[in-house]
């Protein structure tokens, strides 16, 4: 397990009795607090990062089994780089994304890179209440270098790299540069996620995906059609696809309340 020398206090006796060697090595396998900007957010409950808001729902514990999963993943094979993607608009892709980049970052003890990469329909500016700066639009439009737009979100922990402006431009995502920023990033950050756009139009997740190690595929519980999901599958292929999460499952917060006495944010009980 890599160590974190920048933001455990109790590691600080450890810090100063490794002479300068060790500390430089510590240095180097730690990936807290890289070097970008930081954007203090206040997180609503409407952003739906229960990860954070609610940590003790079901929900978030969910999210929490599926970062352990993926660490053990990890450990056994090569993946650092994932497409969070779904059937159709509105599955829960940002949202998915969100928590996932939030879990997986253990606030700040991980270093995530959340990409926006739905350019034509970003949300995530506005689901974190951030003001807007130049993401991967400006960067895919100009070949600006992706790293001058990255930044901390604070108290989340993850780094968010925005899809900027949004546009129209239907071939934006089809170039290889989408595929070269990611390979380029892999180097910075233990984890990428991709916050895709759906899986049609074709093209556009086809050139994603290219660049990305595995898939996790959202679909809306009660909502997405089977052969939306069965489309999706043969469009990404099984062997790419790592998980399916099932989004807004109705009533699990009942169940876990008997387990774990789930206090809803009111103050009722759960
Ligand atoms: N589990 C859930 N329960 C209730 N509402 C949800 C849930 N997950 C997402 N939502 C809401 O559904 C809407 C769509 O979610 P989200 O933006 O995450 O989907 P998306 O797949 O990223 O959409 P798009 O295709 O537009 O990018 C948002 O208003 C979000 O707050
Ligand atoms: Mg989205």
């Amino acid at each position: 397990m890599s160590k974190t020398v920048f933001n455990a206090e109790a590691e600080k006796d450890d810090i100063l009795s490794t002479s300068p060697d060790e500390f430089l090595k510590g240095l180097e396998r730690s990936d807290a607090f890289l070097p970008f900007p930081v954007e203090t957010i206040s997180v609503l409950p409407e952003s739906r990062i229960v990860v954070h808001t609610e940590p003790r729902s079901a929900g978030a514990d969910r999210f929490r089994l599926i970062q352990v999963r993926l660490r053990h993943l990890q450990a056994a094979r090569k993946i650092k780089s994932l497409l969070i993607t779904s059937p159709l608009p509105g599955d829960g892709k940002s949202t998915v994304s969100l928590n996932l980049a939030t879990a997986l970052s253990e606030q700040g003890k991980r270093s995530v890179l959340l990409l926006e990469a739905d350019v034509y329909r970003p949300s995530l500016f506005k689901k974190l209440k951030l003001n807007s700066w130049p993401g991967l639009t400006e960067c895919l439009d100009k070949h600006g270098d992706p790293m001058l737009s990255i930044r901390r979100i604070d108290p989340l922990g993850f780094y968010l790299l925005p899809a900027g402006t949004p546009t129209d431009a239907g071939n934006l995502l089809q170039s290889a540069l989408p595929s070269q920023f990611v390979e380029g990033l892999a180097g910075t950050f233990r984890w990428i996620l991709v916050d895709a756009p759906p899986t049609t139009p074709m093209a556009e997740i086809l050139a994603l995906k290219a660049s990305c190690d595995g898939t996790l595929l959202v679909v809306r519980a009660g909502e997405t059609p089977r052969e939306a999901i069965e489309e999706a599958a043969k469009t990404l292929g099984m062997e790419h696809i790592l998980g399916v999460i099932l989004n807004g499952v109705q009533g699990i917060d009942r169940v876990y309340s008997k387990y774990y006495g789930y206090v809803k944010p009111h103050g009722q009980k759960g």
